[in-house]
């Protein structure tokens, strides 16, 4: 007998001996196809190789997948925990070929592995193929070498495959396994063939054809294979059980749920065990596959397959969380096979605990209205509309769960009556808001969040994703098309695109369909979790319902992520630096740069700085991965996350860590952690380099730094190191002798200045010195007077000139006249001490002033000073000097 893993390894092993190239499964929500929840089988990442549109460098290809059938097409969560074989998650192990091989080689193909490699009796195993397909059945007659009645022609869609609506299907053929008489049931096509006794274990589907819309379908570009087998049910075969959940990995799960709620899986519990053992693998793979529990789409289904795996835990006695305490047994398991189940551990288990902490506050609550609400019902009854949305509303109950609660009393729920309810609320939530000053402007987004629901943002773990059109909005009306030339606002069901928010701007990139590309230039959220984005249609045209593939501008994605996680660096490293007083007021992540506004009294010194900016880089450079949980608010705080005053967080954060602290208290702790809904580096070193280009003020108490990360950094220093190799050349020495040759240069050229300041003087006052001064003067009304305009003399020296002046003089009236470049003049009169009994030096200047067109002009009896805008009538000015001395 194998285990599961030893089942699973032999098969790919099989396929690669037969040359196929094992792909690895790919996650569980598709980034490939707008129109499915989960994926949901082997051939959805291969879904557009088949079409033709995607090329590998294989033609042949065997994989292990991860599946969910919880909501779509395929739901078996009803199902899952009352019956043998349904599961919420599965694993799919299956063959394709594309284009290679076609029915021939893959019917070989699964015989030769089943009775070889698996050993199973030929005459335990009996085949269906489609009604019409004589090929298959002539081909299994020959290969298998079965007898006629052991190859039954089905005429149903049952042998009919299609992956959903539309995309690749074809006809099938089923290999089926019989469990033995001693259970009821009859081969496929027999009107027993509801019972348990005739088990399909593999499905190979003949691809021939793609279904484009409901009406149309067209033939694939050249026939293909794919197989699909559950995982699961080979092993209960091959472990000789007949029921999927006896194999070893759910003996495993179940045996540790017994253990620890000590309520044996047995009689009416036994489904609880079951429950909680599918839900529990089911969880732990979406959520590590980036789905998180929310109220809204995907997110929703996650949380609907949690809180009904609570019941069942809540039914065993459980009054504490519990299914987080089973993930290390899932992880051991599984852990080897899937290691982003193991990497993903820490995350899971506090999404589970946080989702069991939360519901177990309401659940019991719910679960005493519920049995109050049913007391008086009987089997064939149903719950009124109105309590089970009650308990939706208010208790948060999924409505499976109601409806899975009421499941063995043989009780219904009143579906009218549930929607009637829900859509009454909507009714009054929109009276509401429509009503609300500026939201009012906002009601069109209001309205399609309504009507389609909250985008599903997939930008957290990739950049690439395939989407369906909602709505087009032209100058803010909803339109059904829009052609090239056109600027719309486009809303689709699931985008890779970030929304501005949190600081970080939006993603910009392309959008394309079949016939039409658009320029996104805005992304950005509105009516509550729309993403809006902005487009300009630059070929073809546009229609609501279109299927499209979005991708973000890589590059500048990048960039944006380097910035955004350096912010986080920069805001930890300026709380150690500058205290923990530093709170975060604003921030503006873009992808050239970043700006961080911080509360700080004064301003950072350089030292603090460049401390600052080396602490960042030290994380950088430990390049350690970056770590995305999501926790309750106060579980974050508690973990020493920085939380932002006056923001509004919902009732869970995502919170991002990142860097190994090495100094101070928290050495050896996560460096930074954060609450903070953007996009980020997945390791520290991808930042590059950070680089901070400034410090400066915002307002009073609030620095704000810009900083640069990876090339942006790289090039400013460059442009840095350019700029200083010029200047050395320039200067004719190395590099490294800039700074003193610069030095040395200012210092030069102070002492030349003040020479040749001195030097004008002279040569102004002709030949300088207090002796010119006596020998330019001439007498005037019995005084000495000395009058001269001055070229290429400062206003600011001419009072020290007139000084020297005086003194040259001994007694005497000394007029002095710069006038500038730009002919403005200015006037110092000095009159030495012995004559400021007669003249005033005061009274003097008002009539040079006057002449040079100003006004009035002051100091002293023996100094004083005025100015004019008129210098070229200096000459005058001295002359009206000279005059009043005279007079
Ligand atoms: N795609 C096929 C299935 O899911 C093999 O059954």
């Amino acid at each position: 007998m194998s285990g599961v893993n030893d089942i699973r390894s032999t098969f790919l092993d099989y396929f690669k001996a037969n040359g196929h190239e094992v792909v690895s499964s790919s996650p569980l929500v598709p980034q490939n196809d707008p129109t499915l929840m989960f994926t949901n089988a082997g051939m959805v990442q291969f879904k557009n190789v088949f079409t033709g549109l995607e090329q590998r460098p294989y033609k042949t290809a065997a994989t292990a997948q991860k599946c969910v059938r919880a909501g779509g097409k395929h739901n078996d969560l009803d199902n899952v925990g009352y019956t043998a074989r349904h599961h919420t998650f599965f694993e799919m192990l299956g063959n394709f070929s594309f284009g290679d091989y076609f029915k021939e080689r893959a019917i070989e193909l699964a015989w030769n592995l089943i009775t070889k490699e698996f050993g199973l009796a030929k005459d335990r195993l009996c085949v269906t193929v489609y009604h019409t397909d004589d090929e298959a059945f002539g081909l299994w007659k020959k290969i298998a070498g079965l007898a006629d009645e052991k190859i039954i022609r089905i005429p149903t869609s049952d042998n009919f495959w299609a992956m959903g609506d539309t995309g690749p299907c074809g006809p099938c053929s089923e290999i089926f396994y019989d469990h033995g008489a001693h259970i009821w049931g009859g081969p496929p096509g027999s009107p027993e063939e509801d019972g348990d006794r005739f088990i399909e274990i593999w499905n190979l589907v003949f691809m021939q054809y793609e279904q484009i819309t409901k009406e149309e379908r067209v033939n694939l570009p050249r026939p293909s294979i794919d197989t699909g087998m559950g995982l699961e049910r080979i092993a209960a075969v091959l472990q000789g059980q007949h029921d999927n959940y006896d194999i070893d990995l759910f003996r495993a799960l179940i045996e540790a749920s017994v253990e620890l709620t000590g309520v044996k899986a047995e009689g009416e519990r036994r489904a609880s065990h079951r429950v909680i053992a599918d839900h529990l693998r089911s969880a732990a793979f979406l959520i590590s596959d980036g789905v998180l529990p929310s109220n809204e789409g995907r997110g929703y289904v996650l949380r609907r397959i949690m809180r009904r795996a609570m019941r069942h835990a809540e039914l065993l006695g459980a009054r504490e969380p519990v299914i987080y305490k089973l993930l290390p047994v899932l992880v051991q398991q599984m852990g080897r096979a899937y290691p982003e189940l193991a990497r993903a551990e820490a995350l899971i288990s506090e999404t589970l605990k946080l989702e069991e902490t939360r519901f177990r506050k309401t659940l019991e609550r719910g679960l005493s209205l519920l049995s109050e609400a049913t007391a008086d019902l009987s089997k064939g009854d149903s719950l009124d509309g109105e309590t089970a949305f009650k308990l939706y509303d208010t208790y948060g109950f999924p409505l499976d769960l109601t409806q899975d609660a009421l499941r063995n009393r043989g009780i219904g729920v009143d579906l009218t009556g549930f929607n009637d309810a829900m859509q009454r609320q909507k009714a009054e939530a929109r009276a509401h808001w429509a009503g609300s000053g500026d939201k009012a402007t906002e009601a069109v987004w209001f309205e399609l969040k309504e009507k389609f629901g909250a985008t599903e943002f997939l930008g957290y773990s990739s950049e690439s994703a395939e989407a369906e059109v909602q709505a087009i909005v032209k100058d803010g009306a909803v339109v059904d098309s829009a052609s090239k030339g056109d600027t719309v606002q486009v809303v689709v069901n699931q985008t890779p695109f970030y929304g501005e928010s949190g600081g970080q701007v939006g993603d910009t990139g392309l959008i394309a369909g079949d016939n039409v590309k658009l320029a996104v230039s805005e992304t950005q959220k509105k009516g509550e979790g729309l993403f809006v984005h902005t487009a300009t249609i630059t070929e073809g045209s546009l229609r609501a319902g279109d299927a499209v593939v979005m991708t973000v501008d890589h590059v500048r994605r990048s960039r944006l992520r380097a910035n955004h996680s350096a912010t986080h660096l920069i805001h930890e490293a300026l709380r150690e630096i500058l205290g923990t007083h530093v709170a975060q007021k604003g921030s503006l992540v873009a992808p050239e740069r970043l700006r961080f506004d911080v509360s700080h009294p004064k301003p950072m010194s350089a030292e603090e700085l460049k401390v600052v900016e080396a602490m960042a880089n030290e994380i950088v450079t430990q390049n350690t991965p970056v770590t995305t949980r999501l926790m309750s608010v106060d579980d974050a705080i508690a973990e020493g996350a920085m939380a932002l005053f006056g923001e509004k967080y919902g009732d869970e954060v995502r919170v991002v860590s990142m860097g190994t602290a090495i100094h101070g208290p928290k050495a050896g702790k996560p460096y930074s952690v954060e609450l903070c809904g953007g996009t980020h580096v997945s390791a520290t070193g991808e930042i590059g380099l950070v680089r901070i280009l400034s410090e400066s003020a915002v307002g009073a108490g609030v620095r704000r730094i810009e900083a640069v990360t990876g090339e942006a950094a790289r090039a400013y220093l460059s442009e840095q190191d350019e700029r200083v190799k010029q200047v050395a050349t320039a200067l004719k020495v190395q590099p490294a002798e800039v700074v003193t040759r610069v030095e040395q240069l200012v210092e030069e050229r102070r002492k030349l200045e003040r020479e040749l300041a001195e030097a004008k003087r002279k040569l102004a006052m002709g030949g300088g010195g207090q002796a010119a001064a006596d020998e330019g003067a001439r007498e005037v009304g019995g005084v000495k007077f000395l009058g001269r305009v001055l070229k290429g003399v400062e206003a600011k020296d001419l009072k020290g000139l007139v000084d020297e002046s005086k003194a040259g003089l001994g007694s005497g009236v000394v007029t002095l006249i710069a006038v500038s470049e730009d002919g403005k003049a200015s006037v110092v009169v000095g009159v030495t001490d012995d004559l400021t009994g007669r003249y005033s030096a005061v009274e003097l200047v008002r009539l040079a002033s006057a002449a040079v067109g100003g006004k009035g002009g002051g100091g002293r009896a023996d100094m004083a000073q005025a100015g004019g805008p008129d210098g070229e009538k200096a000459d005058a000015a001295i002359a009206a000097v000279e005059k009043a001395l005279a007079a």
